[in-house]
Formats: structure tokens, C-alpha cells, sequence
């Protein structure tokens, strides 16, 4: 009986994830897997014109609105293109660390939430280089892209700044 209980709250919940898909193809709503490409990034900060972009010439697009019309997410990834949160980290909280597993959090929560494809982090504040906090930085990255490769398979973690590279799951 118990376990009866058990599979019909978790069918509740998988149900209920589903009907929150904006898309009226739910696998839209996966994230987008694709074979390593050369990466042809569009940064968004309106979002006004995201229906004229010429999709065809794009593989990324970063978010830096507040919020995103669900209609892109289904236009997108259905011309198999990721959708990526810009994200900002305070540099002075970089060696608390549980400052930075609840950002890490927030920002694997907020890509679930909404369908979306990874975390492009934009830290404006210098780093030097060698320096405690550069180290701390790349645990942050380390914790970021470890949790979200988890909890969103195929999912990207982008990073500009000093570290100019980019991981892909
Ligand atoms: C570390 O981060 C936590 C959570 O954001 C915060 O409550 C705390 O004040 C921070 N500690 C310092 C020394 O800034």
C-alpha cells in the first residue's frame, strides 16, 4: 500500500513537471543534446526580436533579460539551439563557500525551471591571475559545472573573463 502510495505521488510529480512544458512538443522541453560544434554565440538583451534571429546561423544564445518569453524556448531548441542564463558571481564572496553552493544552487534550479541550457558566467571584477581568489573561481566553475552536468545532462557551463574557455558537457 505504502509503496502504491510512493509511485503515484511520483507519478503526480512527473506529470506535473510535464504539463508545466511550455512547448506543445514536450521534448522541446529536454535539453538540447547535440554532437561538439563550432559555437556561434548571440547574447539577448531585449526581448523584443528574438523571433527575427536568424536561427539557422546560431548555436547559443545567451539570456541577459530578466525573464524569457517560453515561446523562445520552444523556437529555439527547436532549431537546436541552447538557451544559457547569464549569471554573475560577487567576487568578495568567492571564498565563502556556502555562498557559493547556494548560487550554484539557485543557478542549477533557475536552468531546471525554466528548460533552459546552461549558465554563461560574466564576471566583471578582475582576478589576478595565481591569486586565492582566481583559485576559488575555478572551484566555483568546478561546482557549477559538476552539479549542472548532473541534474541537466547535455547542459553548459560558459565562461569568459580570464578563463577564456568553455566546457561542454
Ligand atoms: C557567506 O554567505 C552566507 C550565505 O549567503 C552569508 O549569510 C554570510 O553572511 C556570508 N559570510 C560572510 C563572511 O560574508
Amino acid at each position: 500500500m505504502l509503496n502504491l502510495v510512493i509511485i503515484f505521488i511520483i507519478v503526480t510529480c512527473i506529470n506535473s513537471v510535464r504539463s508545466d512544458c511550455p512547448c506543445p512538443d514536450i521534448s522541446l522541453c529536454a535539453p538540447l543534446q547535440t554532437e561538439p560544434r563550432h559555437e556561434k554565440v548571440a547574447f539577448m538583451v531585449s526581448d523584443s526580436n528574438w523571433r527575427s534571429y536568424d536561427y539557422s546561423q546560431l548555436t547559443t544564445i545567451v539570456i541577459c533579460t530578466n525573464d524569457i518569453d517560453p515561446q523562445l524556448l520552444c523556437l529555439a531548441h527547436s532549431r537546436q539551439v541552447r538557451l544559457v542564463w547569464i549569471a554573475n558571481y560577487d567576487v568578495k564572496q568567492l571564498s565563502n563557500s556556502t555562498a557559493r553552493t547556494e548560487w550554484v544552487n539557485r543557478q542549477v534550479d533557475n536552468v531546471k525551471r525554466t528548460y533552459t541550457d546552461g549558465v554563461n558566467l560574466d564576471m566583471e571584477d578582475e582576478i589576478p591571475y595565481t591569486s586565492d581568489a582566481a583559485h576559488k573561481y575555478t572551484e566555483l566553475v568546478q561546482e557549477l559545472s559538476n552539479l549542472i552536468h548532473v541534474e541537466v545532462p547535455g547542459s553548459m557551463v560558459r565562461i569568459f573573463r580570464y578563463l577564456r574557455y568553455c566546457i561542454q558537457n
